[in-house]
């Protein structure tokens, strides 16, 4: 905006206050981002009903409208370096010993979530909505820029030498495990039957795979991520993976401080972190946003 009409709008502003202040008292946000509170919920379509979703979630605040278009479903973090089972072949890693740091264990929570993950991610493209795996996915480059905190929060035998990058040798007799949780290594990829469904529908063009460097998708001024969110008019977003109260949470977190529709899905989340963690995203959640299971959304995608 050119500096002149700037400051005549901060003048209009100061002269009638109710000018910046949307006239509709049930309209919330500005005319480029808004919600509508209707009579029994809330209207997150931005003014685009064609083909809108009516979700039933159970909030007091009612039911939620959504507008496929805009809509998409993000899988955090369900890579095989969070989720690999632990079975006694892991004890072979030479380097790293993925038996010895609970997440790196393999959680069986986040593993027993992939059925109703995978409904989920069935029931978006069903409606047209893209379905986004938002995964760590680190490149050298990366590396030079990462804080001291992050390599000690992933080193596994408290060296920086396991850490980010290091290579973590070999599992089940022949599977070359790669470089700690960098791109196109076999522990970043999608654990099991999640990376078949990752691979057909990338290739099919419904899915996005999305490479982070810290635990949120969405942290500083931009990502990969954000910009395709930006790019596509992709406004609201459900949320699910590992761990809730880390990655995923870090994600919705900064979603919601830029803007986004958050909707945390809890049956396609999970965590390897004490139930307090979880606690906390889940009030938390549900004052910036939503909250659902996946049994509240899959009967209105069908
Ligand atoms: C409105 O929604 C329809 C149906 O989902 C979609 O095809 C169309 O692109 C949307 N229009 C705009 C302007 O976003
Ligand atoms: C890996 O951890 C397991 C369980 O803590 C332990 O039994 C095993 O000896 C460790 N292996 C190596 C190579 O450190
Ligand atoms: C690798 O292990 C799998 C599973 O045990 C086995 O089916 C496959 O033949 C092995 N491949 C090689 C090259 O040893
Ligand atoms: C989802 O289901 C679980 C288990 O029944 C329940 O504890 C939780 O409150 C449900 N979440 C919502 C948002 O209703």
């Amino acid at each position: 905006m050119h500096l002149f009409s700037y400051l005549a709008l901060l003048a209009a502003a100061h002269g009638v206050n109710a000018q910046l202040v949307n006239p509709n008292k049930n309209t919330f946000g500005n005319v480029f981002n808004f919600w509508t509170k209707t009579t029994d919920g809330w209207d997150l379509t931005r003014g685009n009903a064609t083909n809108a979703i009516t979700l039933p979630l159970p909030d007091p605040r009612g039911q939620v409208m959504i507008q496929p278009a805009s809509s998409a479903l993000v899988i955090i973090d369900m890579q095989n370096f969070f989720l690999v089972r632990d079975n006694p072949n892991c004890r072979f890693i030479t380097k790293n010993n993925l038996s010895q740091h609970p997440d790196l264990g393999g959680d069986p929570l986040g593993r027993a979530i992939i059925p109703t993950t995978i409904n989920m991610i069935h029931a978006f493209r069903a409606k047209g909505m893209k379905v986004f795996w938002t995964n760590w996915g680190l490149t050298d480059f990366d590396l030079i820029s990462m804080p001291p905190a992050f390599f000690r929060g992933f080193s596994s035998d408290g060296t920086s030498a396991t850490s980010f990058g290091s290579d973590m040798g070999t599992i089940q007799g022949n599977i070359s495990v790669g470089r700690k949780l960098m791109r196109g290594s076999w522990n970043a990829q999608p654990f099991g039957d999640l990376l078949d469904e990752q691979l057909a529908g990338v290739a099919h063009g419904s899915d996005f795979y999305f490479n982070k460097n810290r635990l949120s998708g969405m942290w500083g001024t931009s990502t990969p991520m954000q910009t395709f969110l930006q790019d596509n008019l992709i406004t609201t977003l459900f949320f699910g993976g590992v761990n809730i109260d880390q990655c995923v949470w870090g994600t919705l977190l900064d979603s919601y401080y830029k803007g986004y529709d958050v909707i945390l899905v809890d049956d396609i989340s999970a965590t390897t972190s004490p139930s307090a963690a979880t606690a906390m995203v889940d009030f938390n959640a549900a004052l910036d946003g939503w909250r659902a299971n996946s049994t509240d959304i899959l009967p209105a995608l069908v």
